[in-house]
């Protein structure tokens, strides 16, 4: 048993890991900690090649501590690409990307919401629930639909048309709502208190991020326990970025890996950018960005809860933000496309224009190894795509 407490990520306060909690009594999110001592007398870096290839595979490190409890559709283990094409195009003959489309549901949401679901039944929830620009709904609903739990998922309502099917499909209740995903997630809360369901928002419950850290986890077991020197990140809420970031952590405490980090780099578009704007001028946490709009409906993130511990990655990592136009991202997309045979997101394509950008302004070098996450699935947004396809 190695998981064994809840700690808060602002106030330091702790809770008993027995509890179906969300925040911290002072609001800010909680995490997950371990006996890492324990864990990795279990979990040495020669004694993972034989595991499962999914993100179970780490299970030292994560939450569930019943196999039986652990729902599993597969997600996770994702291939490290070899990009060297798409090198060639962006002068980083060293390009890498961690391809995510082929997680369960087509997107990394699966990696948090399999930890997230599988937490919420073994504390005893039979509903959960959560705000979603799609991905993270789809997720939600089927490893509830796996797990025998009733999801309730609410979308704002110019969402593709693909995700309602798809949600639908996987047995779950679906809400549209007129607005952003801010305002889909105050009905979801107001619901959730009413009727007692776990509410499982981004970084509104501890067990998502954990799912998500297993990307840090992978990238350095996939590149032999040395890290790269940068990651580009699509971020809206930004918990695969604070994940990843825990991994590092904990590696280190573990011993697997050394001191140096990756710089971390947080990619957002240009229509809905608080991360960028509040790491350019300083800040510790971004307010609210009004009148968000992308067709990168991910990043469609105006108020990110953990936006002071991406800020702080950002910040210790050496790292920076960067935001894309609407026509960079398409370009990202065509460009990954045309080059490596992918057909990625438009989140994912914001992060392969952020990479040329990155390399122009010098914060990328010919030098670098550099890990570009596509997080999901080209053929979800088709739709969304289409209207800035031959613009
Ligand atoms: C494909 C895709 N990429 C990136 C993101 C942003 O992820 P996060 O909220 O962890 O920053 C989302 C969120 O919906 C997404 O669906």
């Amino acid at each position: 048993m190695t998981f064994t407490h809840l700690a808060c990520t602002k106030c330091g306060a702790t809770y008993d890991k027995g509890q179906r909690l969300n925040l911290c009594a002072c609001g800010a999110p909680l995490f997950a900690r371990y006996d890492l001592a324990a864990a990795a007398r279990d979990m040495r870096p020669g004694h993972l090649e034989l595991r499962e290839k999914t993100l179970w595979r780490y299970k030292e490190v994560l939450p569930v501590e019943n196999p039986e409890h652990r729902l599993c559709l597969g997600e996770g283990m994702t291939p490290l690409l070899e990009t060297p094409n798409l090198g060639r195009a962006l002068g980083l003959p060293n390009a890498l990307v961690k391809e995510e489309s082929g997680n369960p549901t087509g997107s990394f949401k699966a990696r948090g919401l399999a930890l997230a679901v599988s937490m919420a039944k073994t504390l005893g929830a039979t509903d959960v629930c959560l705000p979603s620009a799609g991905n993270a709904g789809s997720a939600l609903a089927a490893y509830a639909s796996r797990g025998g739990l009733k999801a309730h998922v609410f979308v704002p309502n110019d969402i593709a048309e693909v995700f309602l099917m798809e949600t639908l499909a996987y047995g779950a209740q679906v809400e549209t709502v007129e607005g952003l995903i801010t305002d889909a997630g105050r009905i979801c809360a107001g619901l959730a208190k009413e009727h007692g369901w776990y509410e499982c928002a981004t970084l509104k419950e501890p067990y998502r991020v954990e799912g998500k850290k297993t990307m840090g986890y992978e990238i350095a077991e996939q590149l032999s326990w040395k890290l790269p020197d940068a990651i580009l990140y699509p971020t809206g809420g930004g918990t695969g970025l604070i994940g990843m970031w825990k991994a590092f952590e904990e590696m280190e405490t573990m011993g697997f890996i050394g001191p140096k980090r990756p710089r971390m780099y947080a990619i957002q578009a240009d229509g809905c950018a608080p991360i960028v704007k509040a790491f350019q001028e300083g800040k510790d946490s971004a307010p609210m960005w009004e009148g968000a709009t992308t067709h990168a409906h991910g990043l469609r993130v105006p108020k990110a809860l953990g936006d002071f511990l991406i800020l702080r990655a950002l910040r210790e990592s050496h790292g920076a933000a960067v935001a894309v136009s609407e026509a960079e991202i398409i370009q990202g997309v065509k460009l990954i496309a045309r080059t490596e045979g992918l057909f990625v997101a438009p989140e994912g394509g914001a992060c392969v224009t952020a990479a040329m950008k990155l390399k122009a302004s010098g914060h990328l070098s010919s030098g670098d190894s550099v890990v570009i996450f596509n997080t999901g699935t080209g053929f979800k947004y088709v739709d969304n795509m289409k209207p800035l396809w031959n613009a």
